[in-house]
């Protein structure tokens, strides 16, 4: 019997059957859309690094929000740029600070048409632009900004979000989150914890949309995960669920699906992936000089990143794929 040497090519040769045997299939149920609302603008603000992501303004978010629904896209997530920063972050759980106003008003208009999710940190809010509040010597304080982040859980329930999601990487946080919905009458509301999440230089392009400069040239290495380690991004994830996390984020994307599979092997609950703005902002400077094609390579990382094994992806690029994937 001579060896046949088509076999493996044959299931290949049509678009319709490459269709049916696809082993991984992108939905826009699929994606999350990060979105950013800036507190204080009348016009949406153009992120350079972001290219076709801006800063919004509520009624720019309202819209913006209601087309991706109408485009199938029902989950978002919310990043604020207050006007204003202090030391303690307080716009993060101030009744009336952005997101909780973003939050109020796309409720108002969208009922739970759309899963409204919240980044939940003080990075935007800070003027030193550190996660977490500062002890006097400069390093950041763990369990006292446990309770700026309860409070801000509180802030966010209040106004409507479904989720909450911790991505300052304080030891404890979701514990901390969990109690405080649940002493205030939130039981429903979930939390997404951003578990394993590296100090990565993809977030570049982020910390210009949310204008964040962290002070005296720092870093976030001392609470974000160094991106040497696995095992250790899987202990994050084990004690985030053990904290009561109902779903589990790993972050970057790409440069982590090594971490990805593995959650996947291990973890029931849904896992998301945070494709990233420095993962973003990289496709389109090459798009740009037409030395790739845009929506092509979209649709491909974000597939590899389902197929490593997320059931979800925060992705910029959702809109452009809910779009490519009517
Ligand atoms: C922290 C936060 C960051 C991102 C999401 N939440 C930035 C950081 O940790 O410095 C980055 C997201 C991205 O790069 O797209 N609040």
């Amino acid at each position: 019997m001579s060896f046949p040497q088509t076999r493996l090519r044959r299931l290949r040769r049509t678009p319709a059957m490459r269709r049916l045997v696809a082993e991984t299939r992108l939905g826009v149920d699929d994606l999350v859309a990060p979105l950013f609302v800036r507190e204080g603008i009348d016009e949406p603000v153009p992120i350079p690094s972001l290219p076709g992501v801006v800063q919004h303004t509520r009624s720019s978010l309202r819209a913006e929000v209601a087309e991706l629904a109408d485009l199938g896209v029902n989950a978002v997530i919310l990043f604020g740029v207050p006007e204003h920063k202090d030391a303690e972050g307080s716009g993060a759980s101030d009744p009336d600070g952005i997101v909780q106003v973003a939050l109020r008003d796309l409720r108002d208009d969208l009922g739970d048409r759309v899963v409204l999710m919240a980044d939940l940190c003080i990075d935007e809010y800070t003027e030193h632009g550190h996660c977490g509040l500062l002890a006097p010597d400069g390093t950041v304080d763990n369990d006292a900004t446990l309770e700026v982040y309860g409070e801000a859980a509180i802030a966010q329930a209040d106004a409507g979000a479904d989720v909450c999601a911790p991505s300052g990487m304080m030891d404890g946080q979701v514990l901390a989150i969990r109690d405080a919905l649940d002493d205030s009458d939130h039981e429903q509301v979930s939390i997404l914890a951003y578990s394993a999440k590296y100090a990565s230089a993809l977030y570049g392009p982020f910390r210009d949309a949310v204008d964040v400069h962290i002070a005296d040239g720092g870093d976030r290495r001392a609470y974000q995960q160094d991106w040497a380690n696995a095992r250790e991004g899987l202990s994050e994830l084990r004690e985030d669920l053990m904290e009561g996390a109902d779903m589990v984020m790993v972050k970057p994307a790409l440069t982590y699906l090594d971490v990805l599979t593995r959650a996947r092997a291990e973890i029931d609950v849904p896992i998301a992936a945070y494709h990233v703005s420095g993962e973003y902002a990289m496709v389109h400077a090459a798009a740009e000089r037409g030395w790739l094609d845009l929506d092509a390579v979209a649709l491909e990382q974000i597939t590899a990143v389902k197929r490593a094994g997320a059931d979800m992806v925060l992705t910029y690029f959702a809109r452009r794929l809910a779009e490519l994937l009517q």
